[in-house]
């Protein structure tokens, strides 16, 4: 019988062995234990019962695959001067109250200086329009270039904070820096949210912010996406039906 790892090579990062078949039941006709597992495992999958059906799957080096995540641009800078922007993916809330959230970043970008410096930015949500800029900025340095005049984006006075916010995104989020974690590649700034602003312009008839109005931008794994269509809403999975008026 001709080995699986001839027909399926090793994708970049998996570990030799560890490489399944998506069709394995073809090629092996009675449900055996392939013969590149350790023993070991295999003593865990028979032990689990473990179908040759169910083994389409293959291993990874360790490495970062929370996806979805929005792709947002972080406005910095105390004077128009300095005014800077950067894209950055790894972000997101770690409190509700008081309301917190991070961005990592690398101590080589032209924005890790003056975010450290002024302890301030403003994280601006991007949507599908502002796909172009989002990425321009983020294969871009401030160190060469202006990139709100390249990218026709314009800076506005935040409310409680010096740096910039950008007009043009539909959520501008004012942060301030309370402690810097040097993880490795990345510093993480653990920030506290100090206001919101949202372009009325995106406000549904509750005075809601309507996702669907400003169609956000998603990134995954080096791609841009949009969001998709509606599943459900928070709970929905637990809601009392509302009995219907006769
Ligand atoms: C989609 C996307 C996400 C990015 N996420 C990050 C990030 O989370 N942290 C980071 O340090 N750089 C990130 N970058 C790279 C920076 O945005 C990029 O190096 C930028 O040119 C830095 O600008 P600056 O030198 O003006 O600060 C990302 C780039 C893109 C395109």
């Amino acid at each position: 019988m001709q080995d699986r790892n001839d027909i399926f090579p090793d994708k970049k990062g998996a570990t030799r062995g560890d490489t399944v078949a998506p069709c394995c039941s073809l090629l092996f006709e009675t449900p055996v234990i392939p013969k590149q597992f350790t023993a070991e495992e295999s003593l865990f999958r028979n032990k689990c019962n473990y179908k040759i059906e169910h083994m389409a799957r293959t291993y990874w080096k360790p490495g970062t695959m929370i996806y979805p995540l929005p792709a947002v641009m972080v406005s910095c800078g105390e004077t128009p001067e300095e005014y800077n922007i950067i894209t950055i993916a790894w972000t997101g809330t770690i409190n509700s109250d008081p309301p917190m959230c991070y961005i990592s970043v690398r101590p080589g970008r032209h924005s890790y200086d003056i975010i450290k410096r002024t302890g301030e930015f403003v994280i601006n949500l991007t949507t599908e329009n502002l796909a172009k800029a989002t990425d321009w900025c983020g294969v871009r340095s401030g160190r060469k270039y202006d990139k709100w005049k390249e990218m026709n984006l314009t800076p506005a006075p935040a409310k409680y904070v010096k740096a910039p916010i950008i007009e043009e995104s539909p959520v501008n989020i004012e942060c301030r820096v309370k402690d810097i974690i040097e993880l490795g590649t990345h510093h993480m700034f653990i920030s506290e949210v100090l206001g919101v602003s949202i372009d009325d312009a995106y406000l549904n008839e509750n005075d809601a912010f309507s996702f669907s109005k400003a169609n956000p931008l998603v990134y995954t794994h080096g791609h841009y996406f949009g969001l998709g269509k509606k599943i459900g809403k928070f709970g929905w999975t637990v809601e009392k039906k509302k009995k219907k008026a006769k």
